[in-house]
């Protein structure tokens, strides 16, 4: 039988990787809807390469061209929020892949577990935003959430052996590591970091967003807020190791003491495959691992003092409510104005912390309407606090 993937983000790091995965997967697997913002020469490229019956883009004008020139006999679904939700829950989708960034992907994630699909989910920031809230509603739709992401796909094969429901009892700690980023072991004040400077990352090949992510540290703690909701586990249970080799993706260790970890190279292709393929496996693009090469394994406690974007991540996960929605939303337009040169590095904690300080009452019970709504608070906000920055320097 055919497995049929549709592909949101199909232009991007994760995406391309994941088209070439199932390409690799070969007889019985098919790229059925690819789905991006507006890159169309990439995508015309991977309409000719894939095949798909659907395509559909966000940005309104590359719609319009892409409605002009796409071959016959593919459909092109409508723009923006509606043809992403419209894509994901298509009756012959099997898999939605989701790999857009950003918390654009929450509607097409609700769309797709109401549709009870299968879900191969990189897109971790609607799961910082009310992930909780989102594994109920796959539970009660039958839908499942694969993670993508190498450290929570890590978690999640180390705990294979567990019943879901049964994770916080079994597991004492998590060890999510990471691999530092480019500033780790750099000396001295960070206030003169510029976007170039951020934007390479020692050990990935990433989207400028989850880059920069990666280079404060924010993204240890998305990553962190991300997996509290998808295992439904304490937030004090996870503990973030500097581990600047990313071999260790991360592990687990349960209440007898036992630690189960999952090792590769660092290499995508792998947890995006496994996350499609799932529960079998399947030979995968990644290269093999090789001990006898591996000089060394080192792990180090993270500096939440230099990297106070960690301990903000951590803080809006234990107040819980719409904490998350705002610490992220906060993030996504402080990183947006970084890159456009319009905030400096130190300025990204800066807005995030100011933006939760100037939230009020919101660590009261969530509902789905709430996050969103707070993900709209919270931008606008964080926008009017770095146009202040930026008069006052
Ligand atoms: N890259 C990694 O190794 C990695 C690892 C773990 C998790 N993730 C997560 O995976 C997600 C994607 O990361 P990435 O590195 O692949 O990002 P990326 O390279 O920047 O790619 C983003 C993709 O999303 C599309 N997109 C952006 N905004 C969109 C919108 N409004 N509507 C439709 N499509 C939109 C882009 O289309 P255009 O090309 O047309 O702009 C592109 O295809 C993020 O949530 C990230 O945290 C990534």
């Amino acid at each position: 039988m055919n497995k049929n993937v549709v592909i949101l983000g199909s232009t991007g790091s994760i995406g391309v990787n994941a088209v070439k995965a199932v390409k690799n997967l070969g007889k019985g697997w098919r790229v059925l809807g690819l789905a991006a913002n507006s890159n169309l020469k990439a995508l015309a490229a991977q309409m000719r390469e894939a095949r798909p019956a659907y395509v559909s883009v966000f940005d309104y004008d590359a719609w319009k061209e892409l409605k002009a020139s796409a071959p016959r006999g593919v459909k092109v679904l409508p723009p923006g929020v509606e043809g992403l939700a419209e894509m994901a829950s298509l009756s012959e989708a099997d898999i939605v892949l989701s790999a857009v960034t950003g918390a654009v992907g929450f509607a097409p994630l609700l769309a797709a577990i109401r549709a009870s699909k299968h879900i191969a989910l990189a897109n971790k920031e609607p799961m910082v935003m009310a992930g909780e809230l989102l594994m109920q509603e796959a539970q009660r739709w039958q839908a499942r959430i694969l993670p993508v992401d190498s450290e929570p796909s890590a978690i999640f094969q180390c705990l294979a052996g567990v019943k879901p429901g049964q994770y916080d009892d079994a597991v004492s700690r998590v060890f999510l590591t990471a691999s530092g980023g480019p500033f780790y072991a750099r000396k001295g004040s960070l206030s003169g970091v510029t976007p170039a400077q951020a934007l390479k990352h020692p050990r990935w090949s990433m989207g400028p967003k989850i880059t920069v992510d990666s280079s404060t540290l924010m993204n240890k703690g998305l990553e962190a807020i991300e997996i509290k909701n998808l295992f439904s586990l304490p937030i004090s249970k996870i503990e973030v190791l500097i581990h600047p080799q990313s071999v260790v993706h991360s592990g687990v260790e349960f209440k007898d003491g036992s630690v189960l970890a999952q090792l590769s190279n660092p290499d995508m292709r792998l947890p995006i495959q496994y996350a499609l393929t799932w529960p079998d496996r399947a030979r995968s693009l990644a290269e093999p691992l090789d001990f006898f090469k591996l000089a060394r394994l080192d792990f180090a406690r993270p500096d939440f003092r230099r990297f106070p974007c960690l301990e903000l991540a951590f803080e809006a996960a234990k107040k819980g409510g719409i904490y998350p929605a705002v610490l992220n939303a906060a993030n996504e337009v402080a990183v947006e104005k970084f890159i456009a040169g319009r905030l400096g590095f130190t300025g990204i904690p800066e807005i995030v912390e100011r933006t939760l300080a100037a939230c009020r009452g919101g660590a009261g019970r969530l509902t789905l309407g709430a996050a969103v709504e707070a993900d709209g608070w919270a931008r606008q906000k964080a926008a009017d606090l770095s146009e202040i920055k930026k008069r006052k320097k």
